[in-house]
């Protein structure tokens, strides 16, 4: 089969095209036909090797070169077969989900775990569907599961427009009509159009200025771009800042019931419930770019250059 394989760390050119044996899945595992894949800020940790969370990354990335050298969570695709313990799926179904904890999607097949995977909204294309797994389910358990979002609740999203903030958005106003959503000029539109009562631009205003409090303050920038310290004051007395960026909050959390972060959790029960969702017309997937599969490494620098509006997704069939 074809794959997008990388044999050493390094810059979006270590990825090359090459022919590569076609998996075998486990007896948990369906074996899937990639229709489509997404880009998302794993790759890119494992593509680089990086150390992050104090360097516990590279117990899965591998030390000196990568322990896997296929990229790509996400996926979207049609079971081709199935392991013998695995009773939720059969061949045909089409389904979507997420590789994990090893990745491999960058490819025409790849196998993931039933417990990853569940069967894809039927009213999105394979490449809408590739874009939720992975960001969808950060910006859920987030909001519901680490700070159980609810009615009538003042909810900031701080990078409302890429792959977490879009459906942020989103998932917040199923909880509550009073969700901020925070961007830059041009992805404003967007912002309301996914629901957001309120759009502040952070390169014109910033909301730390406008007398406004929060019940769940929604980092989903990471990278340091806000932090507790910056956000603390502008919390209601029970308020929470929830961040994506686990690294630097790991041991303030411990201490501090206020801040929370958290690894994202893709497990059928969240995909049914986006399911669920999406068929209703509550949540739907922003794609700003599709690549096909060979130019895999240019959708990882468009990726790099950041500022995306929603998510770069690969078509493994084009
Ligand atoms: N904890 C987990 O399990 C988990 C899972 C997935 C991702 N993540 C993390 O989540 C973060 C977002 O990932 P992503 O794939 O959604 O990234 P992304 O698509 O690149 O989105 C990031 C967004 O941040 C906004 N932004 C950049 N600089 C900003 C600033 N100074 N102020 C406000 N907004 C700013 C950008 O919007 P504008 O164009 O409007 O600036 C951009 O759309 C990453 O840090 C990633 O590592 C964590």
């Amino acid at each position: 089969m074809k794959a997008i394989v990388y044999e050493e760390f390094g810059s979006p050119d270590v990825l090359e095209l090459k022919e590569v044996e076609k998996p075998i899945p486990e007896s948990n595992e369906l074996l899937v036909k990639v229709h489509a894949t997404s880009v998302n800020a794993l790759d890119m940790i494992f593509r680089t090797g990086e150390k992050k969370l104090f360097g516990l990354t590279k117990l899965m990335t591998g030390f000196k070169k990568p322990k896997a050298n296929i990229l790509g969570f996400d996926v979207s695709g049609e079971v081709e077969s199935v392991g013998k313990k695995v009773t939720k799926f059969k061949k045909g179904d089409l389904i979507y989900g997420a590789k994990g904890p090893k990745p491999g999607a960058n490819a025409e097949y790849c196998c993931i775990s039933e417990e990853h995977a569940a069967i894809k909204p039927s009213n999105m294309t394979h490449e809408e569907a590739a874009a939720v797994p992975d960001t969808a389910c950060t910006a859920l358990t987030g909001l519901k599961e680490k700070v159980n979002i609810k009615e009538g609740q003042s909810v900031l999203i701080y990078g409302a427009s890429g792959g977490v903030g879009t459906y942020a958005v989103q998932i917040a106003r199923l909880f509550t009509s009073d969700v901020t959503a925070v961007c830059s000029t041009d992805k404003i539109n967007n912002a309301q159009a996914l629901g957001a009562k309120t759009v502040i631009d952070y390169t014109k205003e910033d909301f730390t200025q406008n007398g406004q409090l929060y019940d769940i303050i929604f980092d989903a920038v990471g990278r340091r771009k806000i932090s507790y310290s910056i956000c603390k004051n502008y919390l209601t007395e029970n308020g929470i800042f929830v961040t994506v960026d686990l690294e630097t909050v790991l041991f303030k959390q411990i201490r501090n019931k206020h801040i929370k972060s958290y690894l994202g959790n893709v497990s059928t029960e969240s995909l049914d419930f986006l399911k669920e969702q999406i068929e209703a017309g509550k949540i739907k997937s922003i794609v700003e770019k599709v690549f096909p599969l060979e130019q895999l490494a240019d959708a990882h620098r468009y990726y790099e250059k950041g500022h995306l509006k929603g998510k770069v997704v690969i078509n493994v069939l084009e």
